[in-house]
């Protein structure tokens, strides 16, 4: 599918953006596991999130929409599907439900897209290995055979959420304890949502960043209500700032501070936020409206803020193109094993566009202020190069075209019409 953009009148409006996909993800799998029927309200009914839900329906977890805002989920004995189990796109589906998996016993084989198929496996693979479970796959396919599983003490090389819960996930049912230590801190949703569910967290006052769960330690069912994703709304956050005479209130969006490098980096560039905190469930969720700004300035991304922004990367490459002076992402390896290789590819398409960037094995920099052409672009395969393509769209002279750009709907499935509503207020 082809999606054209083209320069924008101002965005004015209020919107409430898709609903977290960290969050819906774990408010499935967590209530698979609970103690008696859960519900999620406002999931995200993307496609990501709806893999996780077959998934689980497939291994006999028992899910009935109620209305188009909330599914019941009533756990069950897990059983072997009879199939593979296609997780589509979703890296997350793959990861945490390995854990889920690797402790039971169950001989599953996971599969993906293309896109899926080349991302790898190895790193939860190592650990659910280590902890007794059988895996095989450095790429997906990937077949776990479960086990009785024994805790370990989990030093990971990479600050990633997913192997953070795959592992944790596992630890519920292995004997003994399982830790996790990160190198620095990914976003914290499974910890709290596990806390949420009457789990009391191990930590370690000694090593602020092990986190740990007890084997035999039970879920408690719930009902969970996912608040707005940040990780959706950096989209329109960039482009009230970028588009001039924008006014974008952005409704119940997710500010865990695990999740908002975003803010710190507009901070950064000189952008202002006003924010109005709203009802707190476990998750703070906030008002975010963006003040206009008069002058951009470069930003600096590296170290612990890289995985407390990781998927916004894309849109704010977009951004620092538009800024006064060289912007600077580095220690953002992971950029290259996500949907797509993030790095090359942003690269590639904000160069068509007339960008001037250049490119390091773990990030890029970024020289601004450049006016955008128009360009046609490929977003192979990968929802968030294809809406930040979209935003650099909105300041680009002529039409900007957006292959591939069916890949949004894997997080936000209506993305298009609420630009395209936006733009019409
Ligand atoms: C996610 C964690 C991040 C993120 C992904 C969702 C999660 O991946 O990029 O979109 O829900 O745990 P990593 O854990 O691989 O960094």
């Amino acid at each position: 599918m082809r999606l054209t953009v083209e320069r924008s009148k101002p965005l004015v409006g209020e919107l409430h953006v898709p609903s977290d996909k960290s969050i819906t993800h774990r408010a499935f799998m967590l209530s698979a596991i609970a103690q008696g029927a859960s519900t999620v309200l406002d999931p995200l009914r993307g496609e990501d999130c709806l893999s996780t839900l077959s998934c689980l329906e497939a291994m006999g977890i028992h899910a009935e929409w109620r209305s188009k805002r909330e599914v019941r989920i009533q756990p069950s004995a897990w059983v072997n599907p009879v199939d593979v189990l296609d997780c589509g796109n979703s890296g997350t589906t793959m990861r945490l439900l390995a854990g889920l998996i690797a402790s039971r016993s169950l001989d599953v084989t996971l599969v993906g897209d293309a896109s899926l198929s080349k991302r790898p496996m190895g790193r939860i693979a190592t650990p659910l290995v280590q902890m007794g479970a059988t895996v095989e796959g450095e790429t997906p396919p990937l077949r776990i055979q479960g086990a009785n599983l024994t805790g370990i003490r989990y030093t990971t090389p990479v600050a990633s959420a997913q192997i953070k819960s795959a592992v944790l996930l596992a630890g519920l049912l292995a004997e003994g304890e399982t830790w996790v230590i990160e190198p620095s801190l990914s976003r914290d949703h499974t910890e709290r949502m596990l806390s949420q569910a009457g789990l009391e967290l191990l930590r370690d006052p000694d090593q602020p960043l092990a986190v740990g769960v007890a084997g035999g330690s039970t879920v408690a069912s719930q009902s969970w209500q996912v608040p707005g994703d940040i990780s959706a709304a950096a989209f329109f956050l960039v482009a009230a700032a970028l588009v001039p005479g924008s006014d974008i209130l952005l409704r119940q969006v997710g500010v865990n501070p695990t999740r908002t490098g975003i803010l710190d980096v507009f901070a950064e560039a000189g952008i202002l936020i006003d924010r109005q905190p709203r009802s707190t469930q476990g998750e703070p969720i906030a008002d975010l409206l963006v003040l206009p700004p008069p002058h951009i300035g470069p930003f600096h991304i590296r170290g612990e803020l890289v995985p407390r922004l990781i998927d916004e990367i894309p849109v704010l490459a977009v951004l620092a193109t538009q800024a006064h002076g060289v912007s600077e992402i580095r220690d953002a390896e992971e950029l290259r094993v996500k949907e797509s290789d993030r790095i090359a590819c942003m690269a590639e398409g904000l160069r068509a566009m007339g960008a001037r960037v250049e490119t390091f094995p773990d990030g890029m920099a970024i020289e601004g202020p450049t006016p955008l052409l128009s360009a046609h672009l490929d977003a192979k395969g990968d929802h968030r190069l294809a809406m930040a393509f979209a935003i650099a769209g909105l300041i680009a002279e002529g039409q900007t075209h957006i292959d591939g750009a069916e890949a949004i709907a894997t997080s936000f499935p209506d993305f298009a019409v609420k630009l395209a509503a936006l733009a019409r207020s």
